[in-house]
C-alpha cells in the first residue's frame, strides 16, 4: 500500500515578507506571500514596521495559503517555520504562530534556518527542472547574507566564504538608493541595466582572504563616483541611468561568479547553485549558466518564485528535518543570529 504523504505548513517571517506554505511530499500545493510596501519610503526595513506588518498578515496569510492547496487545518501533519537569522522582532510573529498551531493542532513542530531553506528550495518538484547532485557548490545571495556552502547532503552542510561587511542585496540596494530608487532597489538595477551599456564604467572590486567577500568598498567607489560626476553635471545619474545599472550590476556579478567558480575548482566541486533573493537577477542567472557551460559545470537556478524569501523553502527544509527526526519543543525561541 502507499504510503500517506506527510502535508506540512510552512511559515516563513524573517524579514519583511509574510508567507505560508504547504507542502505534500515534496509538490508545493501552495506558497503565499504577503510583502510589506510600508518601507519603501525609508529606504530600508523598519524592524517596528516589519513586526507590525506580520502580525496582522499572518493569520490571512496562512488561511489563504490553506484554503489556495485545497485542503483543511486537521489535514496538516507537521508544522514547520524560521528560526531564524533574521530580525528578531519579525521572527517571533512567525515562531509563536506556529508554536501555538502545534500546540493546539497536537502536531510536530520544526524549527529551520532560513539559510538552509533557501538552498533546499532546490528540492521543491519542479517537472522540468533536475536536481542538483552532492556534493554540490552554493551561492547564496540575499539582502542579509552573501555565503559560498559545500552541500553534502539535505542537512550536511559546510560555510566555507561569507561577507566581511555588506551583503550582496545590500551592495545591490545601497547602490540603488544612491540613484534615487526606492527600497528594495536590486530588482530596479536589473531592470534598467537592460538597456544600458555594462562596459561604460569602472568600480572597485575588492578582495579579501581566503573565498570570502567585501562590498563595502564597491559603494563607497560608486558614492565618490556619483559625487564627483554630479558636480560637473547635476543630471548626471538620470543622463546616464541605465549604463550606470547595467554597470554597476556587471561588478557585483563579477565579484560574486569569479569567487563561486575559483571555490569550485579548488575543491574539484562539478555541480554549482545559486539561491536567495539576489538569484533572482537576470544577469547573475544568465552569467552562470554561461561560465557553467564553458566549464563543464552543472548550473542550478532556482524558480523565480523560490529566490526570494517564501514559506515554500522553509516547508521543504521542514520535511528533510521530520524524517531525521529534528523536531523541537515549546522550549524553542526565535535567534536573530544562528552559526551556520
Ligand atoms: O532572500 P531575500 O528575499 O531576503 C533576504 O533574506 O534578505 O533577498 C532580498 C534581496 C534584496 O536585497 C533585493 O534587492 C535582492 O534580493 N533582489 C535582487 C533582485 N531581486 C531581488 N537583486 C538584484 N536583482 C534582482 N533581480
Ligand atoms: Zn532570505
Amino acid at each position: 500500500m502507499k504510503q500517506k504523504e506527510t502535508i506540512i505548513l510552512g511559515i516563513e517571517s524573517s524579514c519583511d515578507d509574510t508567507s505560508a506554505a504547504i507542502l505534500k511530499g515534496t509538490a508545493i500545493l501552495s506558497n503565499v506571500i504577503a510583502g510589506q510596501k510600508v518601507h519603501q519610503e525609508y529606504g530600508g526595513v523598519v524592524p517596528e514596521l516589519a513586526s507590525r506588518a506580520h502580525l496582522q498578515n499572518i493569520i490571512p496569510v496562512v488561511e489563504s495559503a490553506i484554503k489556495k492547496a485545497g485542503i483543511t487545518k486537521e489535514n496538516i501533519d507537521v508544522i514547520a517555520f524560521t528560526k531564524g537569522p533574521g530580525l528578531l522582532g519579525s521572527l517571533i510573529v512567525g515562531t509563536s504562530f506556529a508554536k501555538t498551531f502545534a500546540l493546539a493542532m497536537d502536531i510536530p513542530l520544526v524549527d529551520v534556518n532560513h539559510m538552509y531553506g533557501h538552498i533546499l528550495a532546490h528540492f521543491i518538484d519542479d517537472e522540468n527542472k533536475p536536481k542538483p547532485k552532492f556534493p554540490f557548490l552554493c551561492l547564496t545571495v540575499s539582502g542579509g547574507h552573501t555565503q559560498i556552502v559545500v552541500v553534502n547532503g539535505y542537512l550536511d552542510m559546510e560555510l566555507v566564504g561569507t561577507t566581511i561587511d555588506d551583503a550582496a542585496g545590500e551592495a545591490f540596494d545601497k547602490a540603488a538608493k544612491m540613484l534615487g530608487f526606492p527600497y528594495p532597489g536590486g530588482p530596479l538595477i536589473d531592470r534598467y541595466a537592460k538597456n544600458g551599456d555594462a562596459s561604460k564604467f569602472k568600480f572597485a572590486k575588492p578582495r579579501v582572504g581566503g573565498y570570502n567577500f567585501s562590498f563595502s568598498g564597491l559603494k563607497t567607489s560608486i558614492l565618490y563616483y556619483l559625487q564627483k560626476q554630479e558636480k560637473l553635471n547635476p543630471n548626471f545619474i538620470e543622463e546616464n541611468r541605465d549604463d550606470l545599472c547595467a554597470s554597476i550590476q556587471k561588478t557585483i556579478v563579477d565579484i560574486l561568479l569569479k569567487q563561486l567558480f575559483e571555490v569550485a575548482k579548488d575543491l574539484d566541486i562539478k555541480e554549482v547553485a545559486i539561491a536567495g533573493g539576489v538569484s533572482a537577477n537576470s544577469e547573475l542567472r544568465s552569467r552562470l549558466k554561461e561560465i557553467g557551460q564553458s566549464k563543464q559545470i552543472a548550473t542550478y537556478i532556482p524558480r523565480f518564485e523560490y529566490c526570494t524569501d517564501n514559506a515554500a523553502m522553509i516547508a521543504i527544509t521542514g520535511k528533510f528535518m521530520h524524517e531525521k527526526g529534528l523536531i523541537a519543543d515549546q522550549s524553542v525561541s526565535a535567534k536573530a543570529r544562528i552559526k551556520f
